[in-house]
């Protein structure tokens, strides 16, 4: 009994002390932002200066900044904002700051609610209409006489699901204001955004436009070197760890995110180990392990149909790989939708849909003549068998027909 204890308590110690890889992992979230931007000085001076004039009470011009994923575009603005914040308390400035993501808010109701709890209008959770709420929100914004600096992340989120009717009505909302303005920073990464938007509604959002381009491997080294002192115990990150995080990073596009996760896996998978140095091999394996990861919910947040073209594939490998050809692979999705009682799509369409898992990577398809019969696509899995099966066989809906035997193999066999 008294060994048993001896044991325990060493577990309990062991987990009392701490990680010996880590000193706080918390600074390697998603959602932390340093105090320190490496290499987005100019950026963070820039958008300082556009904004500045909010805290003498004046309205700034909108802002309209882009640039591809991980390349520091909310991190940089939640600085900026942070900053501003600070100093009209410090002030006693009449500026009000609101950050909203539009991605995660989801809905215009919810976005309009984000803007008006910055000025303090209390509004239900539900049940007003967007048009009422809109409403709202411009009269406590004329009563108080207040600049409201709008930072609407992920903007093309909005625009994408809901249209800008929206974004239209805040870009105009000035023009119905007197005593009080809004200034809009937006924010997206979709570079073709800019297509979707109404020309006015484009023309006033970018008043003033910022690109952030990818950063280089050097660069990335700078964010990961700063982030790994407050991260890691001294002396826990080798530094070939830490370059090859940055170049892994750097070969895709220069994705701050993708540098910080690789660290931060690696770190993981380290301690898990029970190993103090963060050496080359475990950011190989955070690399397989994050791409696993990756495929997983890529085919998990697959609409159904595409899941059962997937699934179509996987069968069918099975058999004989010379028989995915795009009719068989069509001939047995339509036999699993008769199973699952649910109308098959057009082969057209199918056809579509295998082209967007090829691109996605989850399918090869290779275009092989049959000589006088015509041209057709040959199909095989673009990725491990095991993932597939993983992931289907937690889906309610398609479980049971991973072991489907196809009726119309016996016809060609
Ligand atoms: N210059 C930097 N210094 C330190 N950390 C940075 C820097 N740039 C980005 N990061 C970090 O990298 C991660 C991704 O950055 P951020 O969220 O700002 O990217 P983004 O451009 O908004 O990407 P997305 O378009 O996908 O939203 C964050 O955790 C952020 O803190
Ligand atoms: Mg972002």
């Amino acid at each position: 009994m008294e060994r048993r204890i001896d044991i325990l308590d060493n577990v309990f110690a062991h987990f009392l002390k701490g990680s010996r890889v880590f000193r706080n992992r918390e600074v390697l979230r998603h959602d932390y932002v340093p105090d320190y931007l490496p290499h987005r000085e100019e950026e963070i001076l820039r958008l300082g200066e556009i904004t500045a004039p909010t805290l003498r009470g004046s309205p700034c011009s909108n802002v309209f900044i882009y640039g591809k994923t991980g390349t520091g575009k909310t991190a940089v603005a939640k600085f900026v904002l942070n900053r501003i914040t600070q100093k009209a308390k410090e002030i006693n400035s009449q500026v009000r700051v609101c950050f909203v993501n539009c991605r995660l808010a989801g809905t215009e109701y919810r976005i309009l609610a984000a803007l008006c709890s910055s000025i303090n209008e209390r509004v239900p959770f539900t049940g007003l209409a967007v048009g009422e709420l809109f409403d709202r929100f411009r009269k406590s914004l004329e009563s108080q006489g207040v600049i409201l600096l709008a930072a609407l992340d992920e903007i093309d989120a909005l625009v994408k699901m809901r249209g800008d009717t929206l974004l239209y009505e805040l870009t105009r909302i000035n023009e119905s204001l007197n005593r009080s303005k809004v200034s809009i920073i937006g924010i997206s990464n979709d570079l073709k955004f800019k297509e979707f938007l109404d020309p006015r509604v484009l023309s006033t959002l970018s008043e003033e436009e910022m690109v952030f381009k990818p950063y280089t491997a050097e660069e990335l080294q700078d964010i990961l070197m700063e982030r790994a002192k407050i991260a890691f115990h001294e002396g826990v990150l080798s530094e070939e760890a830490l370059k090859l995080c940055a170049a892994l990073a750097a070969a895709e596009h220069g994705d701050a995110r993708r540098a910080l996760d690789l660290l931060r896996v690696a770190g993981e998978v380290a301690e898990r180990r029970g190993d103090t140095k963060i050496l080359e091999e475990h950011v190989r394996e955070a690399q397989k392990r994050i791409e696993h990861d990756r495929v997983y919910e890529s085919i998990k947040s697959l609409p159904t149909h595409s899941k059962i073209v997937l699934l179509s594939a996987l069968i069918l490998s099975r058999f004989d790989s010379d028989h995915s050809i795009t009719g068989e692979i069509y001939n047995l999705y339509s036999e699993l939708c008769e199973q699952l009682g649910m109308s098959p799509l057009t082969q057209r369409r199918v056809s579509e849909l295998i082209n967007e898992l090829d691109v996605m990577g989850l399918l090869n398809s290779r275009v092989v003549s049959l000589g006088r019969y015509g041209r057709t696509k040959k199909i095989s899995l673009g990725i491990p068998r095991k993932i597939i099966i993983d992931v289907l066989s937690e889906d309610e809906i398609l479980k049971d027909m991973l072991n489907y035997k196809p009726r119309f193999l016996s016809s060609l066999q």
